[in-house]
């Protein structure tokens, strides 16, 4: 079969189309051929580790040291990147009662990756799911990352219908699952933060306000939150507090240590609080996630597609940090 394969870490030319062996079902495991593919952060990181600033990996430096023994140090140990997959069921192993073969599914490798490939052999007791039956494959690939880990971190925070959230990193992956599950699940009333090209996007998903962040700091608009959630970490508690309602969370997606300690402390002494929390989706998030996009109550968003040979050009249009929703791969 072919797939995207990279044997040393670096630039997107690192990444070549390659014929690799088709894989075969384990037991419990089903054989997908892959038809869609989303490019996400974890394939950025994982793409280019080793020459990964330390400042710039945006979660504490620990998990740093556990992800640079996991995808290897000197060279990368998986061979194929790709975390979500949306395909048809091609093969079943021995054990399998859930699915058969022709059935349309989507899912989440994780840190397995794996997906930038014609097959993928995947646990039936992994993130896998029915593919939402109106949606392409394309569509269907946007979903499993950005909506699965929006969900878990939303459902730490324990939102109320009716209260203030603004989401800053509001047009990614993360950002705009957040905005829809605020607006549209929990019933929150929620503003989003992103950059001018971004706007009308994030307004589509559903938030009552849009700020550019380029042109206006809402920390200074006298405007206050009940939830701020802060994608990629780049602000402070210090700068938002004053923006926090009493009893306000701060909650940075991305954090280290200093962060870490400030949730410790928030903890402490009540009031306004820093909630540094870890996703960790399941099979049922993804399958809880997939009735709202069948009922269409929530939209997956695809910024550009590419062909998957053309893997190296969309892993540069997507460091270049102007994509809304997601980049996929087609297969
Ligand atoms: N806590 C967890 O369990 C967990 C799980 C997964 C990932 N993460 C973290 O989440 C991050 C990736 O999130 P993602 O996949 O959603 O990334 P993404 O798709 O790349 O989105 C990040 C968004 O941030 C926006 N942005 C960039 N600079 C900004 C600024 N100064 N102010 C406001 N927005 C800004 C960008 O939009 P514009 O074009 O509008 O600038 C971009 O769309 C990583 O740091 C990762 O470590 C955490």
């Amino acid at each position: 079969m072919k797939a995207i394969v990279y044997t040393e870490y670096g630039e997107p030319d690192v990444l070549h189309l390659q014929e690799v062996e088709k894989p075969s079902p384990e037991s419990n495991e089903v054989l997908v051929r892959v038809h869609a593919v989303s490019v996400n952060y974890g394939d950025i990181i994982a793409r280019n580790f080793k020459n990964l600033p330390a400042g710039e990996f945006n979660m504490l430096s620990l998990f740093r040291v556990f992800a640079r023994i996991g995808f290897g140090f000197s060279r990368p140990k998986r061979t194929i990147l790709g975390n979500t997959f949306a395909g048809e069921v091609e093969m079943v192993g021995s054990d399998v009662k859930q699915f058969k073969g022709g059935d349309q599914v989507f899912g989440y490798t994780g840190e397995n990756m794996g997906a930038y490939a014609e097959y993928l052999s995947f646990p039936v007791d992994g993130i896998i799911a029915p593919k939402p039956s109106h949606m392409t494959y394309e569509e269907a690939s946007a979903v499993p990352y950005g909506s699965t880990m929006a969900l878990c971190l939303l459902r730490k925070v324990n939102i109320q219908k009716g209260q203030r959230v603004i989401v800053i990193g509001a047009s990614g992956a993360i950002g705009s699952a957040a905005v829809q599950l605020a607006s549209h699940y929990f019933g929150a009333e929620v503003t989003g933060v992103c950059s001018t090209q971004g706007m009308e996007y994030v307004k589509s998903l559903g938030a009552v306000r849009v700020i550019d962040y380029k042109n206006e700091d809402f920390t200074k608009n006298g405007e206050s939150y009940d939830l701020i959630i802060d994608i990629l970490g780049k602000g402070s508690f210090s700068k938002y507090k004053a923006s926090l309602r009493p009893n306000g969370i701060y909650m940075p997606v991305s954090f280290k240590s200093s962060k870490l300690l400030q949730m410790i402390r928030t903890s402490v002494t009540g009031g306004k609080r820093v909630i540094c929390a870890l996703a960790t989706p399941k099979q049922e998030d993804l399958r809880f996630i997939r009735e709202f996009f069948e009922d269409r109550r929530l939209k997956p968003v695809i910024d550009q597609t590419f062909p998957l040979e053309k893997a190296a050009e969309a892993h540069r249009y997507v460091e270049a940090g102007e994509k809304k929703g997601c980049v996929v791969l087609t297969v």
